[in-house]
């Protein structure tokens, strides 16, 4: 993807109220429109009072950002981070129907985690685990091992050179509107509006060398 600066905040992929009864429209207008607004926002900020970093792609200034000067690294990696997790959190989101991976995807899940239900038990783990705010991630490293972990505040994957196939945003703004302080629910909800098929399909493409 060539994207560059100035960066937009694009619409959802679905209405605001698609993921409903499991994640409401009110959070969805809060998260996007305005979180995700202002990380767009900022880093266009940033971007403009460094012009030497406006041809580069969101992957490319994550991944430059560290051999910055730290009062550019530190915005620049939460900013461009913010970007980038909350643009991957709302592509892999769908409505409800299809709440578990079909075909091979569906072995290779199996074969990782033993079952989808071992799956979902430890994504649900990972993301109680997160101490503050930050993400669960299913994640592919170099040979295509499928894994789950963590990130805080607006770390991404790509820092520690592995592909990112889904992630679960458990900052608090992702779910106190809905379900208060209570993360175990919004997960348990959440579960129900992974977009399986894009997720597979990234997967697919990234073993077969596509991406
Ligand atoms: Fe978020």
């Amino acid at each position: 993807m060539s994207e560059h600066y100035p960066f937009v905040n694009y619409p959802l992929p679905y209405s605001y109220n698609a993921l409903e009864p499991y994640i409401d429209e009110k959070t969805m207008h809060l998260h996007h429109d305005r979180h995700l607004q202002t990380y767009v926002d900022n880093l266009n900020a940033i971007l403009k009072a460094n012009p030497q970093l406006q041809n580069m792609t969101l992957e490319q200034l994550i991944l430059y950002a560290p051999t910055l000067p730290a009062n550019i690294r530190t915005p620049l990696l939460n900013n461009a981070g913010g970007v980038y997790n909350h643009r991957f959190y709302f592509d892999n989101m769908t409505s409800p129907g299809i709440d578990r991976p079909l075909g091979i995807f569906a072995f290779y899940i199996n074969q990782a985690f033993g079952s989808f239900q071992n799956f979902e038990d430890q994504m649900a783990a990972a993301a109680l685990s997160v101490f503050g705010s930050g993400y669960a991630w299913l994640v592919a490293d170099h040979d295509g091992t499928l894994k789950i972990i963590t990130t805080s505040n607006q770390d991404t994957p790509l820092s520690m050179n592995l592909h990112p196939l889904l992630n679960l945003d458990v900052w608090e703004h992702a779910y106190y509107l809905k379900h208060y302080n209570n993360r175990p629910a919004y997960i348990h909800n959440w579960f129900h509006v992974v977009n399986w098929k894009t997720v597979s399909q990234n997967y697919l493409a990234f073993i077969n060398g596509y991406t």
